[in-house]
């Protein structure tokens, strides 16, 4: 069955969605709170995190360290293949090659790690932290992470599974690179360029299925395969956890940006973009667009907020605003960047905050994932209306 310009923008980006597109009305209705006081000892997380924080508050709240805490939790989906956005079945980059970020930030010893663009480690957060335990920096990144990871007896593994290499093979026998105007640009709508024509929509869906059949992509994951091609998706886990004692501390782990230019580093393992904690303030960390958030410093600007007296989500709405005023305020190009924060502070205040109500593609709102003896998820409190739509900007209505 062909698949058309419309039919595809409507099932990707509209139709099974509940959520409105930027200036509509908005339709979704899930219990939102995403922000609150929490009991300590308290453990938040971005939602795919939400299966693996039983194990990491039961560490907890037995006296464990926070950062154990919260590696625990990013270890999972860094482990899970089918988690296509961290570790073991990240998407790789434009060579087909995944590379990973992650950075931790330890409260009581006030100590960090970091590892960028690093190949065949799993565990980038756990690399992060043998980091900051096993030497006298604080980043390491590409061929020389992954030779001290396996100096420290990490194993070398190939973290590219059969769908994502089965992905990467059909955006690259069917798609553009990176090179050329980004949302930065004067020049950003040269990228509206492509697509405008419904004759030429339909004839780059058609090839699109014919290489996904020949690829040997199952038929029910070719529409996955196909947008993920298109709207090459970003995907990371940030964990912060508080303890009882009041200690606290912070991780962030990702493949970053799919089918990014080799090298490309995000804002993950950039201590105080990706992920910052202060033990006399709290700790805070993000997810999506990495670029806009490397600019903001946002997770550093969270805490710092915070420590002038801000809540945090008037901390995070803050932070928002200076990724809203990098583009003075202009949602025409703001509609496709997507970012969400996830904030705790030190008395148990936490929330989470995000530019639009959801990412273009998927069916849920962001969310925060929290236990502090109540396992739950939380609706993140939205600066805008609507959801971001996938850079690039392809369809043109
Ligand atoms: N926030 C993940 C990335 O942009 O790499």
């Amino acid at each position: 069955m062909a698949i058309s310009r419309r039919d595809f923008v409507h099932s990707a980006l509209l139709g099974a969605a509940s959520l409105s597109v930027p200036g509509s009305a908005k339709a979704d209705t899930a219990p939102a709170r995403g922000s609150g006081k929490a009991k300590l000892p308290v453990i938040i997380s971005a939602a795919n995190g939400f299966k693996y924080l039983d194990e990491a508050y039961t560490l907890l709240s037995g006296g464990g360290d926070t950062l154990d805490a919260a590696l625990k939790v990013v270890q999972g989906p860094e482990d899970d293949p089918n988690d296509e956005s961290v570790g073991l079945g990240g998407h790789p980059n434009e060579e087909g090659v995944v590379e990973l970020d992650a950075c931790c930030m330890h409260g009581p010893t006030r100590t960090a790690g970091s590892v960028g663009a690093v190949r065949n480690i799993k565990n980038a957060s756990l690399l992060a932290n043998t980091v900051r335990l096993h030497t006298g920096h604080v980043m390491l990144v590409g061929e020389g992470a992954e030779k001290f990871a396996v100096a420290q007896g990490f194993p070398r593994e190939n973290l590219l599974t059969d769908k994502s290499r089965k992905e990467w093979l059909l955006w690259k026998e069917t798609h553009s690179d990176w090179w050329g105007a980004s949302l930065s640009s004067p020049d950003w709508r040269t990228r509206l360029r492509v697509h405008a024509h419904t004759d030429e929509w339909q004839e780059r869906m058609d090839r699109m299925k014919t290489i996904a059949v020949a690829i040997g992509i199952p038929r029910e994951e070719q529409m996955d395969a196909i947008r993920s091609v298109i709207f090459p998706p970003t995907g990371t886990i940030h964990c912060s956890a508080l303890n009882a004692k009041g200690e606290m501390s912070g991780c962030t782990t990702t493949s970053g940006l799919a089918w990014k230019i080799p090298g490309r580093v995000g804002d993950s393992p950039i201590i105080s973009a990706g992920c910052y904690t202060d033990q006399d303030v709290g700790s805070a960390g993000a997810t999506g667009s990495g670029e806009e958030n490397i600019k903001v410093a946002g997770a550093h600007t969270i805490i710092e907020n915070m420590r002038r007296g801000m809540s945090p989500l008037d901390a995070g709405m803050d932070t928002l605003q200076r990724i809203v005023h990098n583009y003075n305020g202009d949602k025409e190009r703001l509609q496709y960047v997507d970012m969400v924060y996830y904030i705790l502070k030190k008395d148990g205040a936490y929330a989470a905050v995000s530019l639009w109500e959801g990412y273009g593609d998927d069916t849920s709102p962001h969310r925060i994932a929290i236990h502090d003896g109540t396992k739950r998820l939380e609706t993140a409190v939205s600066m805008f209306r609507g959801v971001s739509q996938a850079w690039p900007p392809l369809f043109k209505s």
